[in-house]
């Protein structure tokens, strides 16, 4: 099968043949037909992991995929062969992710089935984005009528972070360039403001002295300075930051709810946004279809940034 791997932390991404894996107990053998791309895919491989989790080279890579099930393992009882699967394949101590024709998952891992009416392409680019963004919109403890800002809503999980925040009936407040501002509103953001014409938090901060009531943070990177944005904060409100950004203790002291949120689907929530995702309920964008060939050139594009949706690769 043709996978795109890497064979050492840092290097270049690259298509090779390896061979097909076979299935053990408990477990499925999936052919991808669509694979979806994350920051996390490079971070991984950059070798973020790399001090608390062991890795198996050469490793494919990615995580988040759909495709149908081709064998299943003795033992499998949630799943059958020719059964629509979606969710997140990669298994760093086996070598195994999502950028590849073939992949395996646990039945009990972060893999849930695909309604009859949404692509395999869609379902791709759900997993690590949309749960992320149902996960920290639920840590930020909003109610109606409650303003949230999104930084770095212009993105894969801002995009769906906004449509949870909205349907929750709280005031979004979404950053993004110009060109988007029609996008954003229409998944249901209040205002976008534009960071390249000053920064976000002076625009916020003049729009609302009274200040916010949270902020889903996607920008500021590990070791960051975050306190911009915790200014914007009235007293008991919530920061959620999808990178580590955060210091709980030292938000606590000013009656902050400090959240660093790593994402963790389960197999309900996996069902849950496919289901809304295929009446039309959660709305995706998608940037690029890419073939497998094309994954190392497309990992270096997404790498320089400016997503406006999710690309996906179709092995
Ligand atoms: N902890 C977890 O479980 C978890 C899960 C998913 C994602 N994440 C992290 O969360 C972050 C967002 O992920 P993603 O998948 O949404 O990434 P993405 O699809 O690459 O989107 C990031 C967006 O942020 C925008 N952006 C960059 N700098 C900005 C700034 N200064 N102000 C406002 N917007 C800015 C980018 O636009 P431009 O490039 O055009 O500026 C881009 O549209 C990444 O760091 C990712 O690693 C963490």
């Amino acid at each position: 099968m043709k996978a795109v791997v890497v064979t050492n932390f840092g290097a270049q991404p690259e298509l090779v043949d390896l061979p097909t894996p076979e299935p053990g107990p408990g477990e499925i053998l999936v052919r991808i037909h669509a694979a979806g791309v994350n920051p996390f895919d490079w971070k991984v491989t950059d070798g973020a992991l790399k001090d608390s989790v062991q890795h198996a080279f050469p490793l494919v890579m990615g995580s988040d995929g759909a495709g149908v099930i081709e064998k299943t393992g003795t033992g499998v009882t949630r799943f059958r062969p020719g059964d629509r699967v979606y969710g997140q394949f990669m298994r760093l101590p086996q070598g195994q992710g999502s950028y590849t024709e073939y992949t395996l998952a646990e039945q009990d891992g972060k893999i849930a089935h695909i309604p009859q009416t949404l692509s395999y392409t869609l379902a791709a680019a759900l997993p690590t984005a949309s749960v992320t963004a149902y996960q920290a919109v639920q840590a930020a403890r909003l109610a109606g009528g409650h303003t949230l800002l999104i930084n770095g809503a212009s993105g894969g999980v801002g995009q769906s972070a906004i449509q949870f925040a909205a349907r929750a009936g709280v005031r979004v407040l979404a950053t993004g360039t110009s060109d988007l501002t029609d996008h954003l509103r229409g998944l249901g953001a209040h205002s976008v403001i534009d960071f390249t014409v000053a920064p976000t938090h002076e625009q916020v901060a003049a729009a609302y002295p009274e200040g916010i009531h949270a902020v889903v943070d996607l920008v500021t990177p590990t070791g960051g300075d975050i306190s911009p944005m915790a200014g914007l904060l009235r007293a008991g409100s919530t920061l959620v930051s999808t990178n580590y950004a955060t210091d709980p203790d030292a938000l606590a002291a000013r009656d902050i709810l400090g959240v660093n949120l790593g994402n963790s689907p389960t197999s309900e929530t996996l069902a849950t946004l496919a289901e809304l995702a295929a009446i039309g309920e959660l709305r995706v964008r998608i940037d690029a279809e890419v073939p497998l060939a094309d994954a190392p050139a497309i990992v270096a594009k997404a790498r320089a940034g400016h997503a406006t949706g999710k690309t996906v690769i179709v092995p």
